[in-house]
Formats: C-alpha cells, sequence, structure tokens
C-alpha cells in the first residue's frame, strides 16, 4: 500500500494528526504498537487516571462531607475492583470511539511495530511476529512516553510501581510512598489517599508542582495535608528503595546530609516522562536525535529529514495531551500548505487533584525573571458565595497583568473546577484581553468563574468588590 501520511502512534498527538489529515483528503494510515487506540493519554495516562480520580472524589466526599450536607449513609466501604473495573469500560468506550474516528475518517490501522525502513517505507512487526510493508510520501512520529526510571530504583512493578501500574492495584495501600511531587504524584496520591492510604511524598526540590507558579504549589500543599494528611519531605534526594516482599523501604538524603528511611507497601517512582523511540528505526531514515532523547524538530515540527515530522511527548515542550493535539493539526495543515501557529505559551497546564490547579502564560516567577512591570490581583475562594455553597473555599485565582498595558500576562488558580475556569484565561489571552476587559463581563452569579473577574477587578486598580 502507498499512502500519502502514516503516522506511528495512535496517542492524542497520533490520532487528532492522522484525522485532520484524512479531512485535509490525504490518503492517511496509522500504525499503533500495541492492539488497542489511543496511546498513553486514553490507556494509561489521563483518562484512567480522571477516571479514578473522579470515583476516589466520590467516596472521600461519601465519607467526609455529606454528613455536613445532610446526607447520612451507613456501611460505607470501597469495592476496589469495582473501582478498577469502571476504569477499564471508560477506557473500552473510548477505544471503541477512536476506532470509529479512524473508520469515518477512511484512515488505515495497522497494528504492530512501526519501524523505518528507509525515508519512505515502513516495516510493521505485528505482535505475531508477522511482517508487512508499506509506502508513504510523509510520515509523522507521534511515539510518545515513558515513564523515568532512576538506575538505583529498581522498579519490579509489584511494590516499586510507576502510574502504569498504580492504575491498577488489587487493594488499597497502607502506605504508599511517592517518588516525586509532579502532577502524576499529587494525581494518583489523591487517588489512594482518599480511599484511606497514608501518602510520604519526598521531592527533590524545595517545592510540589515546582514548575507551576509558586503559589500554587504552597496552597496545594497547605490543603492536601489538611484535607487527605498528606507528608512531604522537600530537598529529599532518593538514593534507593528496596522491595522486602511484604513491603518497600525507601532511602534517602536529607539536606543536612543524614540518611533517612521511608516504610512502606508500595512505592510510586513518579520523577518525569522521557521520550520514546525504541525500535523506530530512526537510523534507517536518517532522522537526527535532539537533546534528552528527544527527536529534533523545527519550527513547523519537521525533523532534519524533510517530509518527516515529530509531535507529542517525543519533541521539546510540555508533554501534555492537548499539546500533542495541536501539534497533530498543525502538521497536517503545514503538510497542506496552510499556515499554522501554536502559542506555546498559551498552552494551559492543569493538576486534577482536589482543589484542581491550573495556569497559563507566564508565572510571576518568570515575570521577576523577565524583570517586566507587572501587576497582580487576587480573589479566594473563601469570598465566593458559589464555593460558601458547595464547600470549596480552598484556593484562589491570581491574575498577573501588565503595569502599564494592563494585558493579562497569566492567570494561576488553584480551586473548585478550576480545570475548566482556566480555559476562559486561554481565550482572554488568545485575544490579549486586559485585565479590565474581563472585569467588565458579566460572569454569571453564582459560579465559581465569578472569581476570575474578581481577580481581573482587584488587578485593576485594587477593585474586586466582594474582598
Ligand atoms: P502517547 O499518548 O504516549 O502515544 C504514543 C503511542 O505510540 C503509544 O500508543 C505507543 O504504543 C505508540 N508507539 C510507540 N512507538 C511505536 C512504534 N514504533 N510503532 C507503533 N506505535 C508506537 N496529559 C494531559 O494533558 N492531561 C492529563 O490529565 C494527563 N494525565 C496523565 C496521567 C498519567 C498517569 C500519565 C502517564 C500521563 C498523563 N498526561 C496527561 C500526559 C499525556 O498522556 C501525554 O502528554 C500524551 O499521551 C502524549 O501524547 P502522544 O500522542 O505524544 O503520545
Ligand atoms: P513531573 O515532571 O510533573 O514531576 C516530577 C517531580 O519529580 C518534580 O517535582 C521533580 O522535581 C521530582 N523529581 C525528579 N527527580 C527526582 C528524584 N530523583 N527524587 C525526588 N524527586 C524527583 O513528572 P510526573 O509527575 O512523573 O509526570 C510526568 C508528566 O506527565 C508530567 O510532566 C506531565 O507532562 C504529564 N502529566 C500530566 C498530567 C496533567 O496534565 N494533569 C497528569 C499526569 C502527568
Amino acid at each position: 500500500m502507498k499512502y500519502d501520511v502514516t503516522v506511528i502512534g495512535s496517542g492524542p498527538g497520533g490520532y487528532v494528526a492522522a484525522v485532520r489529515c484524512a479531512q485535509l483528503g490525504l490518503k492517511t494510515a496509522i500504525i499503533e504498537k500495541y492492539n488497542v487506540l489511543g496511546g498513553t493519554c486514553l490507556n494509561v495516562g489521563c483518562i484512567p487516571s480522571k477516571a479514578l480520580l473522579d470515583s476516589s472524589e466520590h467516596y472521600h466526599n461519601a465519607a467526609h462531607t455529606f454528613k455536613t450536607h445532610g446526607i447520612e449513609l451507613d456501611n460505607l466501604k470501597v469495592n476496589l475492583e469495582q473501582m478498577i473495573k469502571r476504569k477499564a469500560d471508560v477506557i473500552k468506550s473510548n477505544n471503541d470511539g477512536i476506532s470509529y474516528l479512524m473508520k469515518k475518517n477512511k484512515i488505515d490501522t495497522y497494528f504492530g511495530l512501526g519501524s523505518f525502513v528507509d525515508k519512505n517505507k515502513i516495516k510493521i512487526t505485528g505482535t505475531d511476529g508477522q511482517v508487512q510493508e508499506i509506502e508513504t510520501d510523509k510520515t509523522i512520529i507521534a511515539t510518545g512516553s515513558k515513564p523515568t526510571i532512576l538506575p538505583f530504583i529498581p522498579v519490579d512493578k509489584q511494590r516499586i510501581i510507576t502510574s502504569t501500574e498504580a492504575l491498577t492495584l488489587t487493594e488499597v495501600p497502607k502506605h504508599m510512598v511517592i517518588i516525586g511531587g509532579g502532577v502524576i504524584g499529587l494525581e494518583l496520591g489523591s487517588v489512594y489517599a482518599r480511599l484511606g492510604s497514608k501518602i510520604t511524598v519526598v521531592e527533590f526540590l524545595d517545592s510540589i508542582i515546582p514548575t507551576m507558579d509558586r503559589a500554587l504549589g504552597k496552597e496545594l500543599q497547605r490543603v492536601l495535608k489538611k484535607t487527605l494528611g498528606f507528608e512531604f519531605f522537600f530537598q529529599h534526594k532518593v538514593t534507593g528503595a528496596t522491595n522486602t516482599g511484604s513491603g518497600v523501604t525507601v532511602t534517602a538524603e536529607n539536606p543536612k546530609g543524614e540518611t533517612v528511611t521511608f516504610e512502606g507497601d508500595y512505592c510510586l517512582v513518579s520523577i518525569g516522562r522521557k521520550p520514546y523511540t525504541e525500535g523506530l528505526g530512526l537510523e534507517n531514515a536518517g532522522v537526527q536525535m535532539g537533546e534528552r532523547g528527544m527527536i529534533a524538530v523545527n519550527d513547523h515540527l519537521e525533523t532534519n529529514v524533510p517530509g518527516i515530522f515529530a509531535i507529542g511527548d517525543v519533541v521539546r515542550g510540555a508533554m501534555l495531551a492537548h499539546k500533542a493535539e495541536e501539534e497533530g493539526v498543525l502538521v497536517a495543515e503545514y503538510i497542506t500548505g496552510q499556515k499554522p501557529h501554536i502559542n506555546y505559551n498559551l498552552i494551559p497546564g492543569v493538576v486534577y487533584t482536589w482543589p484542581e490547579v491550573a495556569g497559563v502564560g507566564y508565572t510571576e516567577e518568570q515575570l521577576k525573571e523577565q524583570g517586566r512591570a507587572y501587576k497582580t490581583g487576587s480573589f479566594p475562594f473563601k469570598a465566593s458565595g458559589r464555593a460558601k455553597a458547595s464547600m470549596d473555599t480552598d484556593g484562589f485565582v491570581k491574575v498577573l497583568a501588565d503595569k502599564e498595558t494592563d494585558e493579562i500576562l497569566g492567570v494561576h488558580m488553584i480551586g473548585p473546577r478550576i480545570a475548566d475556569l482556566i480555559a476562559e484565561a486561554v481565550v482572554a489571552m488568545e485575544f490579549r484581553a486586559s485585565a479590565e476587559d474581563i472585569a467588565r463581563m458579566s460572569h454569571a452569579h453564582p459560579t465559581y468563574t465569578e472569581a476570575m473577574k474578581e481577580a481581573c477587578l482587584a488587578a485593576t486598580d485594587n477593585r474586586a468588590i466582594h474582598i
């Protein structure tokens, strides 16, 4: 078979690229190593983690807040097997959805490992060992990423696990020691803390979610400690982890240089992810690698080999599903002669803990580093009528705006349903709104979105009404 475009990898980058290529009239193939479509995000990432976050949140609320709402329950208990089964059903329904999209758009799907024979020839090796070869004019590599592993931490997938195993545990851990206080550690730590696990986070730096605006990590740390009993150890350098049979012992060096030991029954290693290119045969096509295992690309996401593109987690930038999707669309449109553009500064980052955390644009630390004159406005959820009604009063919205022009430069939020609320900030910034523009727009009452309006009012001559 001969294709205009072949996409290798069916995660959010790959399948979205394939759909957009097909919409634009290109004869398209997609190759996926596993026997289901959807990649990390759908099968072992975004969707299963959110399914378990939702289930565990229901349980936590039933156990801790229903009574205050006037709802009393007897004999509440967790059925983890059912929770994991529901998660699997959610995944399956989305797998089917992507298969449907491939059929609808007449995209040929190949299951097997895709590997370059040369620039225009790709070999597909199925799990049964059968090999097929296809010809292609252009190729989009969307092979994603895998968890980063420390050489001295033996991940045995039983007691010392990554996010993939943490999504299919058969028991609620008594004590989970988490190496890395980033997004995965805090989301999956929240799942098990809500179900009753003790959670200890051992973090190398001095804050959780250290790449986001520092105010967010500080507030999230306070709330996770208060509501879920999280324990945090900062500036601790992990030196080892051992499966003791019935549990795990983690050792670390504290800031004083002393060795400290953590005993738990599971250890989750969540210290970041690295690009995945194994078995792709990049050398056969002459594709050059960039730094830290990434495929090097230019502004159009084209590699050094004309006609071979790479997108998503396998290239530079945030390892996020929506970033991968935007890049998939960009490449499809670029190939067909359009002039697409991605504003990487406006790709929002979200942490699906409770309260949720989100940010877009520059952080306060970045603005300080740039020496840019800015002003800030904040509004706490404890002053929001909507948040009081739902008892979600932790957190705030913080708006950073240019001191002279009032243009919004960054919005950082922690609070209820923030994952959805951040979209307003993205729209505002994409249209280069000033804080006053948003402050003058009507926001329905009572909603959490009023906090965004109030923070913008606060940034505009300190005019917040409700604080
Ligand atoms: P992937 O989704 O990794 O897909 C790559 C695909 O390529 C895989 O299916 C792989 O099997 C296939 N492949 C690899 N090599 C070959 C080959 N040679 N031949 C054929 N196929 C191949 N991001 C968010 O934005 N929001 C979230 O809430 C979120 N939650 C996450 C939770 C967890 C636990 C994890 C681990 C990640 C999460 N992410 C989240 C990150 C998100 O999953 C990734 O950013 C996203 O999946 C990247 O998409 P991609 O298309 O680049 O690659
Ligand atoms: P991460 O980069 O978010 O966090 C890793 C944390 O581990 C950092 O705080 C880092 O300082 C710390 N760390 C690194 N080495 C360490 C060491 N040796 N000892 C102790 N701490 C150490 O990575 P994480 O949580 O593994 O997630 C990987 C990626 O997956 C994320 O960066 C994100 O791109 C994506 N993801 C996105 C989600 C979302 O959008 N909601 C959810 C989950 C994952």
